[in-house]
């Protein structure tokens, strides 16, 4: 059956798109003609660092939710300061490098644990842009991320960023309530930094929660076309999906 624009799949709110333009009126431009198929949009160093917690409000009245991509990776009291001000932000996803260790990650896990309305907490674990982790070039991606989700989850965290190939074994390992957050993510082989990559359907098939979707939409001179094109995909794609 052929779907049009008008009929949004509901994989739609499995994608976040990453806004990661310096202009303020690109990023808020991009949420305004996104807004009809996405729900959550990627705020990262760049256009916070730009813009501010002025962004984030801005973002949040145009009816959207907020994963605030900064990848904290310090020392435990700092990282817990940095999630107290992501709290106030009120932003829906918050994330941390799974490297900062065990005990990092469960101090974060305690601090959010009596906040009411609190963001999730995600744990990036072998960065997509890496094809074997640099602290280890011998280990395999698979299994260096397989590890720092468990830290993620023995910490108590919400779920991890991996590529899409680890999704099967974190999930079984971890179960379904253990989200993932799958990045780097092509419509054709990446020919820029990211080397982990799938495509959309691929993705959201071997059970991501979330994908986030950054150039191959932002980076379109068609944007609009790509979106409709996922989106007959996401409903040729359904049967097999979670
Ligand atoms: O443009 P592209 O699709 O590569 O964007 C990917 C987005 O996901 C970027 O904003 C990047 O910061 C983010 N990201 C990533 N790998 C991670 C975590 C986040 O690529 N492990």
């Amino acid at each position: 059956m052929h779907r049009t624009a008008f009929h949004r799949h509901p994989w739609w709110d499995r994608v976040i798109v990453a806004l990661d333009q310096t202009s303020l009126l690109d990023v808020l431009t991009w949420v305004e003609r996104l807004r009809p198929w996405v729900t959550w949009f990627k705020v990262g160093p760049v256009a916070f660092l730009r813009h501010g917690p002025a962004l984030i409000h801005t973002i949040h009245q145009m009816g959207a939710r907020v994963f605030l991509d900064l990848k904290f990776h310090d020392i435990p009291s700092v990282m817990e300061s940095g999630l107290r001000a992501a709290y106030h932000l009120r932003v829906e996803m918050v994330n941390f490098h799974a490297l900062s260790g065990p005990e990092a990650l469960r101090s974060l896990a305690q601090t959010a644990q009596a906040w009411l309305d609190r963001p999730l907490l995600i744990a990036v674990t072998v960065l997509t842009s890496h094809d074997w982790p640099p602290w280890d070039p011998r280990g395999s991606p698979e299994a260096w991320a397989e590890r720092l989700a468990g830290w993620a989850f023995e910490a108590g965290l919400d779920g991890v960023v991996c590529s899409a190939g680890e999704v099967p074994t974190i999930r079984q390992k971890y179960g379904p309530d253990f989200r993932t957050v799958v990045p780097s993510v092509r419509l054709e082989a990446p020919t820029d930094d990211q080397r982990r990559w799938a495509t959309p359907i691929e993705a959201l098939q071997v059970g991501a929660d979330w994908i986030v979707l950054g150039r191959v939409l932002t980076g379109s001179l068609e944007p609009m076309a790509v979106c409709e094109q996922l989106n007959e995909a996401f409903w040729a794609g359904e049967q097999i999906g979670r």
